[in-house]
C-alpha cells in the first residue's frame, strides 16, 4: 500500500499523518514526540487548535530531522484578507518555532466574507511564491467554493481536507477533487467525531462500533479504526487520525500491510450516510462571532 503521495505542487507527503484536533496543549507535544519516534512524518495542526506551540516543541524533542517532517496548519476565518493572512503566517511561524510551513491551507470557506477568503488564497499563493510554504490548500470547501476560487486566483489548491469517514464518504466531492488534481484530505477519518448531532439526529452511532465494520475488521485480525484508516488509504486519500494515547497513536500507523477485497472496500462504502457527523462546511460568518486567534 502507498506510503507517500504527491501533491500538485510536487511537495510529497506521507499518506498518514497525526492530527490534533482537540489534544489539549499538555498532551500535545508528547504526543507528536511519541508519533514521531514511532515513524509518523506529517503533522496536522490549526492556528484554531491553539497548539502550534506544542507541535514545534514536540517536533524539537523528538529529534527527528526538520527537513523529513511535514507540518501543516490552517488559518482560521478571523485572520482573511490579504495583509491579515500575511500576519497570520507570521503568528503560526513562530508559534510552531518555523520559518517555513511546509503545508498552509484556509481553514474553512466563508461565504459572508468570500471576499476577504480569495483575498486569504492570493496571500497564501504570495507565501508559496517566496517559499515561506511549500503547498497551499483549504479546508471544509465544498464544489461550489472551490471553483469560485478556480475563477478568482491562479494556483489549484494541492488538497482539501474534508471531514470524511465511513459514515461520510462524499463520493460526489473526491470525484470533483480527482478531476481537479486536488488531493482529498479526510479528517475524523475513523469517524471520531462526536460532538454534533449527526445523521441521525441526537442519536449518536459510532463508526468503529459499526457491525459491517467490525466483521471486516475480525477476518483480517485487525481493530475497526486500522479497517478504516486502510480503506482510505488503499482509495488514495490522505488521512490525519487523532490520537494522545500512544498504543492507539502507533495502532494507527500500523496498517500498511492490510489490504482489503474489492468487496470489502465496497462494503464499507456502502455505509455512507450522505450527511456528515461534524459541522457542516460553514457557508456564514458572522467574524465576531468567531474567537480571534492570539499573538501568542
Ligand atoms: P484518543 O486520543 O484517546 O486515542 P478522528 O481522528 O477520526 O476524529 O478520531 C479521533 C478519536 O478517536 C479520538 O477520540 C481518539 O481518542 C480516538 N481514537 C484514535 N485512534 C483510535 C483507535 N485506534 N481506536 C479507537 N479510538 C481511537
Amino acid at each position: 500500500m502507498t506510503t507517500t503521495l504527491t501533491l500538485n505542487s510536487g511537495v510529497t507527503l506521507p499518506a498518514l499523518g497525526l492530527g490534533v484536533f482537540q489534544s489539549s496543549p499538555e498532551e500535545t507535544a508528547a504526543a507528536v514526540e511519541t508519533a514521531l519516534r514511532g515513524g509518523y512524518r506529517h503533522i496536522d495542526t490549526a492556528a484554531a487548535y491553539g497548539n502550534e506551540r506544542q507541535v514545534g516543541e514536540g517536533l524539537r524533542v523528538s529529534s527527528v530531522p526538520r527537513d523529513e517532517v511535514v507540518i501543516e496548519t490552517k488559518v482560521w476565518a478571523t485572520d482573511f484578507g490579504y495583509d491579515e493572512t500575511l500576519h497570520a503566517f507570521d503568528k503560526s511561524s513562530r508559534k510552531l518555532g518555523l520559518e517555513q510551513i511546509d503545508i498552509l491551507i484556509l481553514h474553512q470557506q466563508a461565504w459572508n466574507l468570500f471576499d476577504r477568503t480569495i483575498a486569504a488564497y492570493k496571500a497564501l499563493e504570495t507565501l508559496l511564491a517566496d517559499g515561506r510554504v511549500r503547498a497551499i490548500g483549504v479546508s471544509n470547501f465544498d464544489e461550489r467554493a472551490l471553483d469560485r476560487l478556480f475563477d478568482e486566483t491562479d494556483v489549484v489548491p494541492a488538497l482539501n481536507q474534508v471531514e470524511l469517514h465511513p459514515y461520510h464518504s462524499q463520493p460526489a466531492l473526491q470525484a470533483f477533487h480527482r478531476e481537479h488534481g486536488i488531493l482529498t484530505q479526510a479528517w475524523s477519518p475513523i469517524g471520531g467525531i462526536t460532538f454534533y448531532p449527526g445523521p441521525w439526529g441526537d442519536e449518536r452511532r459510532s463508526v468503529l462500533e459499526d457491525p459491517a465494520l467490525g466483521g471486516i475488521a475480525e477476518a483480517h485480525g485487525k481493530s475497526p479504526a486500522q479497517i478504516a484508516l486502510a480503506w482510505h488509504l488503499q482509495q488514495g486519500r490522505q488521512v490525519i487520525p487523532k490520537s494522545t494515547n500512544p498504543g492507539r497513536i502507533a495502532q494507527n500507523f500500523d496498517v500498511f500491510d492490510i489490504t482489503l477485497s474489492d468487496a470489502e472496500l465496497a462494503t464499507i462504502d456502502g455505509l455512507d450516510t450522505g450527511s456528515p457527523s461534524g459541522p457542516a462546511p460553514a457557508r456564514d460568518f458572522d467574524k465576531k462571532s468567531l474567537f480571534p486567534i492570539p499573538e501568542d
